[in-house]
């Protein structure tokens, strides 16, 4: 269930009187509940984040080169550049590999930077090296078991030099096969009635000829060298190429080459098999919107947050990195939380793994979630005592997505289960003050006490979300979430990179500096509905950014005019 309050319960004990050494101790939520002594022969793969040389410096450089005001527009950093930002101090890799080798413990680099270790150790040597009592726990809601321990401890002499160490006490539940986040509505007929006749038809099926009439999305195909879209994919989903090919045939009559995907595996990802929804999805609304532009999804094998910090690491250790990364997955942001220091180390490792992405030149974006102010919960989840954000949306160094439905003119509105709100960990940016404090003026005290107002706030913009065509092992069905609007705007930023990139022009990476000023203007405000998650009021769409739809869905015209005027 999904109880904020709970959340309090997840707390490090003596979080200040631990001058020696440091101590963390955590109550997880009730629903994990405790097995049994995890075998002592059991292997764990445990992560070690050192800490950043120059974070400050990483975030500064990031909004330089994202601001359009600034000389640096841009002028993305390199990998080297990036690297030299995050790397850890020599005292701090030379401090914790001597302990790990006093200990015998094999270590191997797990990132790039080398921000990043990872050991392999069995569940004894765990409990040796972290005075740890490892645990199976059960987490009643999905079945999942995770191997966890209700305290760690490390030495002083690697206290200053070890910023996070994963998973240990971290109770953050997988993502779940059962609970995908979106909703496959119902099948639709094999054989769709043949040509669109206008946008009317777009109320009832959402195919690409919808959104390139109602967004202007360009048919023609991009060409610049260098322009690609990475999907994320995780739960083992897959696409099928028989699935795109027919997806093609029938809604892309227009597009006479054979579409094509590629797939890359992450963590043991499957990269065949019968195509699934999630993946079929986010694949046929990437190559059938950004016509033309390289698409590769990663399957990602591990769906624990592990496997969000693995596709990163991945991504960074290329040399040309995809200029565009969407994921249609989230979790709720009160599985990172407890006391600040847990909540800071655990979700900024995840953020600063996002801006390293933008700081080169990649635009990420994240679906806001699929349960209104509820993020990832189900409405008997719900208890309507405080809004539930999701996570990463609340990471201000990426673009999260809502979601809109209507296509007549002029009526576009909320789709009631776009995710959205304020987060508990991230702190404003101060790209998006104004419009926020615009919003909450005008909200009054509608939902007062009930979320954050100095937290991020999410989603930044929107796109349709409702009754998009889908082929999923040869049959068509409609499906709904922000899972669907994300890939799409991942497919709009991919044609307007293609173009800034024939122009001699650099691409748009981390946009929402740019979206939150000048950026407003060219996209379609949404003022009606309201995401009303778990039978919640939710929050109002209102005329400027909105915590259901951000600032809006896009105009690729508008959206074109003003990138290339940059
Ligand atoms: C969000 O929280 C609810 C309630 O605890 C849980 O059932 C659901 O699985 C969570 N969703 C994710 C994606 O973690
Ligand atoms: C930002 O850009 C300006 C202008 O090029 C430059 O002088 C400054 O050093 C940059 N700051 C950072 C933090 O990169
Ligand atoms: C982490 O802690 C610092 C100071 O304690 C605070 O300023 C910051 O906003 C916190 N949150 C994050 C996500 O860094
Ligand atoms: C509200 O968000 C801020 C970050 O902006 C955080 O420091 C604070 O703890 C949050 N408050 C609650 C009650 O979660
Ligand atoms: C996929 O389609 C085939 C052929 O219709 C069918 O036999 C199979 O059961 C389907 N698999 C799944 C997982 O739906």
């Amino acid at each position: 269930m999904l109880k904020p309050q709970v959340f309090v319960a997840l707390i490090i004990a003596s979080a200040v009187a631990l001058v020696h050494g440091r101590q963390t101790t955590v109550v997880p939520k009730a629903k994990f509940v405790p097995l049994h002594p995890a075998a002592s022969t059991t292997s764990l793969q445990l992560t070690l984040v050192l800490p950043p040389t120059n974070i400050d410096g990483l975030h500064a450089a990031l909004y330089n080169v994202s601001d359009h005001k600034s000389p640096n527009y841009g002028k993305h950093l390199s990998k080297s550049d990036v690297e030299a930002f995050v790397a850890p101090k020599p005292e701090s890799v030379q401090a914790v590999t001597a302990w790990l080798a006093q200990h015998d413990i094999d270590v191997e680099v797990a990132s790039p930077s080398g921000d990043m270790l990872r050991i392999d150790i069995s569940v004894a040597k765990a409990n040796e090296l972290l005075a740890a009592n490892f645990i199976e726990f059960k987490d009643k809601d999905t079945g999942a078991t995770l191997t966890r321990t209700l305290s760690a401890s490390i030495p002083d002499e690697v206290e200053s030099h070890l910023q996070y160490l994963f998973p240990t006490t971290q109770f953050i539940t997988p993502l779940h096969p059962n609970r995908p986040p979106f909703q496959v509505v119902s099948p639709t007929p094999e054989k769709p009635t043949s040509k669109r006749q206008g946008v009317d038809v777009c109320s009832i099926d959402v195919v690409p000829q919808c959104l390139e009439d109602y967004y202007h999305v360009p048919a023609a195909p991009g060409t610049a060298p260098g322009n690609s879209i990475a999907v994320a994919g995780y739960l083992n989903e897959i696409a099928t190429e028989d699935d795109l090919e027919f997806f093609f045939l029938v809604w892309r009559p227009d597009v006479t080459t054979t579409p094509e995907f590629n797939v890359v595996s992450i963590d043991g990802g499957v990269t065949s098999g019968v195509g699934t929804s999630e993946a079929s999805l986010d694949i046929q609304y990437t190559v059938g919107v950004a016509t033309g532009v390289p698409t590769t999804l990663y399957s990602v094998g591990d769906s624990s947050p592990q496997g969000f910090i693995d596709i990163v690491n991945f991504l960074l250790g290329l040399d040309e990195l995809p200029l565009v990364l969407t994921t249609s997955y989230g979790f709720n942001e009160s599985d990172f939380q407890g006391s600040e220091d847990f909540a800071n180390l655990s979700s900024s490792t995840f953020c600063n793994a996002y801006a390293q992405l933008g700081a080169r030149g990649t635009s990420v974006f994240f679906a806001s979630g699929d349960n209104g102010v509820y993020s990832f919960a189900f409405d008997s989840e719900c208890d309507g005592t405080t809004f539930g954000p999701s996570f990463p949306s609340g990471c201000p160094f990426l673009t999260s997505v809502g979601a809109t439905t209507g296509f007549d003119s002029g009526t576009e509105v909320v789709a009631d289960f776009s995710g959205g709100g304020f987060s508990n960990i991230f702190p404003q940016p101060s790209y998006q003050s104004a419009a926020v404090k615009n919003y909450l003026d005008a909200l009054g005290s509608t939902n007062a006490g009930l979320f954050n107002r100095t937290g991020r706030a999410y989603p930044d913009i929107s796109a349709q979300g409702i009754n998009y065509v889908t082929r999923i092992n040869g049959t068509f069905f409609l499906l709904e979430g922000t899972s669907a609007s994300t890939p799409v705007w991942a497919s709009v930023v991919a044609l307007l990179n293609d173009a800034l990139l024939n122009a001699g022009k650099p691409p748009l990476g981390f946009i929402n500096p740019l979206l939150y000023s000048e950026g407003a203007a060219a996209l379609n405000d949404i003022t009606s509905g309201s995401n009303t998650g778990c039978g919640a009021q939710g929050f109002p769409a209102l005329a400027g950014w909105d915590p259901a739809t951000g600032l809006g869905s896009p105009d690729y015209d508008k959206l074109l005019a003003l990138v290339m005027g940059l």
